[in-house]
């Protein structure tokens, strides 16, 4: 049988899985043997855990946090600030219109304490914002997400969201997480906002790459040249969401209900060379997590085009090592 990825990696970086509750039943063998870490899929996000004011529900959340302790694995938070997967009322008065600015951020504040407090012996890290940076290619000017957020609390909601947090507990390491994290236009954003929330003192000790890659983008300079300008930063660095998909973003096709043998070669070369260079920035990367652990479940099934199944992990659909598991495998024994 095959070594497990947690010790192959044991000097590098920690191996994560997105889980929920369904795939920490139907994956336990799979999880418990290669990784040593996990994150919450959807149920510690804010719709999740806090749908209305006086209601908090956290039993799907905390059944992965005792599944986390139980196996003695890291534990990451995700995510308490995001434009989506996020209570209506939250933004909302009595009358149903925006709230001030001073009331949401009392709302976000008591979220934040709520929820920190709450798994702060087992969750050490939290990606405290999600996606607050514009993809928009076209305007050079582009920054920050339009969002509710922006619009009622301005610029200022990122560093009080990660004051709040830090207050809660002064332990945890405090991410900012994002995707599309290689591309050059939005990389240098990320750096900016980073460096921004640095300068003005504000807790942050990392900065979290989604890594929601295909067979052909971004390219292997791209993710180099990210992982470098992250570093510059001088806060640890994680792979939060990492996944292959087949098919690149517009590909249409849905016929396929197996990947054909060119797919599989072509992604065994690709995480080989993508773990390559993780495994040479290790001192900057802490951890690698994939958005799920085997082909059997993905997000991707069905995204972003409805009916097209995915294939984007290291194991199968029936959990055994693929070829890309033995060539990520490979590349601590060699060193
Ligand atoms: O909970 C409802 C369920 O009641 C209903 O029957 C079902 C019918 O569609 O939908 C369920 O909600 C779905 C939810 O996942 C739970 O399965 C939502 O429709 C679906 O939109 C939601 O998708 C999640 C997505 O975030 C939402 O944006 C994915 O599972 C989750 O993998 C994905 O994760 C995000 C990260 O948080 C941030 N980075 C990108 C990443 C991938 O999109």
């Amino acid at each position: 049988t095959e070594a497990p990825l947690k010790d192959l990696y044991k000097d590098a970086f920690q191996i994560g899985a997105a889980v929920n509750p369904t795939t920490i039943v139907t994956q336990e063998s799979l999880l418990t043997y290669h990784f040593n870490s996990l994150t919450a899929e959807n149920e510690m996000k804010f719709e999740s855990l806090h749908p209305q004011e006086e209601v908090y529900t956290f039993e799907k959340a905390d059944i992965i946090a005792a599944f986390a302790k139980e196996n003695n694995m890291a534990l990451r938070g995700h995510t308490l600030v995001w434009h989506n997967q996020t209570a209506g009322w939250l933004f909302e008065n009595e009358t149903g219109g925006l709230v001030e600015r001073d009331v949401l951020l009392a709302r976000l504040r008591e979220h934040i304490e709520t929820v920190v407090d709450r798994y702060k012996d087992v969750i050490y890290s939290w990606d405290v914002v999600n996606e607050a940076i514009s993809d928009d290619a076209n305007d050079e000017n582009a920054f920050l997400r339009p969002s509710k957020w922006l619009d009622i609390a301005g610029e200022n909601f990122i560093a009080k969201a990660f004051e709040f947090a830090h207050e809660a507990d002064p332990q945890a390491l405090l991410f900012y997480n994002d995707y599309n994290e290689s591309h050059p236009h939005k990389r240098e954003r990320i750096y900016r906002l980073v460096r921004s929330l640095l300068d003005q003192g504000v807790p942050i000790h990392g900065v979290g790459l989604q890594a929601h890659w295909n067979l052909y983008d971004p390219s292997l300079d791209d993710i180099r040249a990210a992982i470098e300008r992250y570093a510059e930063l001088g806060l640890q660095l994680q792979l939060t969401e990492l996944d292959m998909s087949v098919f690149r973003f517009e590909d249409r096709r849905t016929d396929l209900i197996q990947p054909t043998q060119d797919m599989m070669e072509l992604q065994a070369a690709r995480y080989e060379s993508i773990f390559r260079v993780l495994y040479e920035y290790r001192e900057h990367i802490s951890a690698v997590t994939f958005w799920g652990a085997a082909d059997d479940y993905t997000w991707l099934d069905g995204f972003p085009v409805r009916g097209r199944k995915n294939w984007p992990f290291l194991f199968d659909e029936a959990h055994h090592p693929k070829e890309a598991y033995q060539r990520v495998a490979q590349i601590p024994q060699l060193n």
